[in-house]
């Protein structure tokens, strides 16, 4: 598989503005911390990437916490305590801790800096967004396109190597902006989808490329949001991710597509 990369000066540029920078440096392999400057989910391009998650497909999510939110509602006592506090500069409350349950609200798992998980919810890819993700790649390929998901459920353990490795490269603040800390990430979930065209990923440049533009008008209706939209990092977390899908299922994704919002925003949620 090519492996596009990013540069330094490209990342570093992609921290402070709109990144459309495409120099090229090697990517590192997996278990390795590569020496270019990255975005992490570069390295889930890697073939070896699977030898080293926990494949274990747990079925039953057990005792979920399920929050029934309407627009006036607040979030229940039992929830909004676990999540009180003023999130520090890099989004996190601290001493937040993992809870035991995955949280649900309106039926939807979340998985944020504000709503981490359990370190053993291990649930693999979901079979019904799989299943989505087949639909609308063959969508695309009626359009004369090809989608490629590269990097999908990602083990918690897989995420501490992950995040451990930016970190140690880029500093804790600069990863925090891209990566997720162990049992917070979205892809523990199996829900989120990173998705590319054939031949890897330039990450600076993918939501300006036909199948990049592609996703951003079609993936709603297929069930999938633009998670991290550009301008929203305030509200997500995270910077722009335009590879960065998230299964929410066919009823509620036109709504989010439609008005624009976060899944934060459409939830209610911080
Ligand atoms: N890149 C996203 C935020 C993650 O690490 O889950
Ligand atoms: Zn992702």
């Amino acid at each position: 598989m090519k492996k596009r990369k990013l540069s330094v000066v490209a990342l570093a540029a992609c921290l402070l503005v709109a990144c459309n920078d495409s120099d090229d440096v090697e990517w590192g392999k997996e278990g390795d911390v590569p020496t270019e400057q990255t975005f992490e989910d570069a390295q889930s391009l890697s073939d070896e990437r699977a030898s080293i998650e926990d494949e274990t497909v747990e079925e039953d999510r057990d005792n979920p916490k399920e929050v029934e939110r309407t627009d006036d509602a607040p979030l229940s006592d039992d929830v909004s305590k676990s999540h009180a506090g003023e999130a520090d500069d890099n989004g996190y409350v601290a001493g937040i801790e993992l809870p035991t349950d995955p949280t649900y609200v309106d039926g939807v798992l979340l998985a944020s800096k504000r709503y981490p998980l359990p370190a053993d919810f291990n649930p693999g890819e979901d079979p019904e967004a799989r299943a989505a993700f087949e639909e609308m790649a063959r969508a695309a390929t009626a359009d004369g396109l090809e989608l490629v998901a590269f990097s999908t459920f990602r083990s918690y353990d897989y995420q501490v190597q992950l995040y451990n490795d930016y970190v140690a490269r880029d500093g804790k603040d600069a990863a925090d902006r891209y990566s997720a800390r162990p049992g917070f990430s979205e892809h523990q979930t199996g829900l989120a989808f990173d998705i590319s065209g054939p031949g890897g990923i330039d990450f600076g440049t993918f939501g300006e490329t036909k199948e990049g533009k592609w996703l951003r008008d079609n993936a709603h209706r297929f069930g999938f949001i633009l998670r991290y939209p550009e301008g929203k990092e305030h509200i997500t977390g995270y910077m722009y991710e335009s590879w960065h899908f998230r299964y929410v299922g066919k009823e509620i994704a036109p709504t989010i597509y439609e008005k624009q919002l976060t899944l934060e925003e459409y939830l209610g949620v911080e």
